[in-house]
């Protein structure tokens, strides 16, 4: 029986699925208010993680220790790294990484963690084609994207952070604060995931403007998606 863990980092992220679900069980850990039920025939556990990698690394650590669950889901908003990628626009993960991880000093790669083997976190194929399908499903005027995901613990408003980003890392879609710790920990527990993200800014100087105008609009894009796809997984 799969149990899906929706995590979001904000409230704006999550508030509309969780008004959405039959609450069965709520657990408060690590400061973090964990809430278990059913959302759309679905058992779910939906929790705001907070903002950045920390906390999204031990939100997942909870969910997979705590709650067993059989998939892990992240929604939300990010910046858009792709001049052809919108606002409004959907991002689905084929993987996430660091954009701020910087062990070059040893011979990694930047974004690579020492000793864990990979540098980006592959998402789950089956949860990848479903995310989209049920976009097309549920939000059919809308464009929806399969790429790379970068995180760092970094909001990124200025040109100069966003072409450095680009230059490691050019085939990046879109960026934000807790996709790859999701990744990351997800894959350290052997959970499939995937990190669907709408664009709610372009990431260079007009983002303090755009995330503020655009940010509930797009983090409603990807709950409803998220909503429609995990009775088909
Ligand atoms: N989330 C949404 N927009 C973002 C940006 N520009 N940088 C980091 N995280 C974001």
């Amino acid at each position: 029986m799969n149990k899906i863990g929706i995590i979001g980092a904000m409230e704006i992220e999550v508030e509309t699925l969780k008004s959405h679900m039959q609450i069965t069980n709520t657990l408060e850990k690590a400061s973090m208010t964990f809430l278990e039920g059913i959302l759309n025939d679905i058992p779910v556990v939906i929790v705001r993680s907070g903002v950045g990698k920390v906390n999204a690394g031990i939100c997942v650590q909870i969910l997979s220790d705590v709650f067993h669950v059989t998939h892990v889901i992240n929604t939300g908003v990010a910046g858009s790294l792709n001049a052809e990628i919108n606002i409004g626009d959907i991002v689905v993960s084929t993987d996430a990484l660091y954009h701020d991880v910087d062990a070059t000093g040893f011979g990694y790669p930047v974004g690579e963690v020492p000793q864990l083997g990979t540098l980006s976190f592959a998402a789950d194929a089956a949860m990848i084609s479903q995310a989209k399908a049920s976009c097309e499903l549920v939000n059919p005027e809308i464009k929806v994207f399969e790429g790379r995901i970068v995180s760092g613990d970094q909001f990124i408003s200025s040109p100069q952070v966003k072409d450095s980003i680009l230059k490691n890392f050019p085939d990046s879609y879109c960026t934000e604060m807790e996709g790859a710790a999701i990744a990351h920990a997800s894959w350290l527990n052997h959970i499939p995931f995937v990190i669907i993200r709408a664009i709610s800014d372009k990431a260079d100087d007009s983002a303090h403007m755009d995330y503020p105008a655009f940010e509930k609009a797009a983090a409603e894009h990807s709950a409803r998606l998220v909503e429609h796809m995990i009775s088909r997984l």
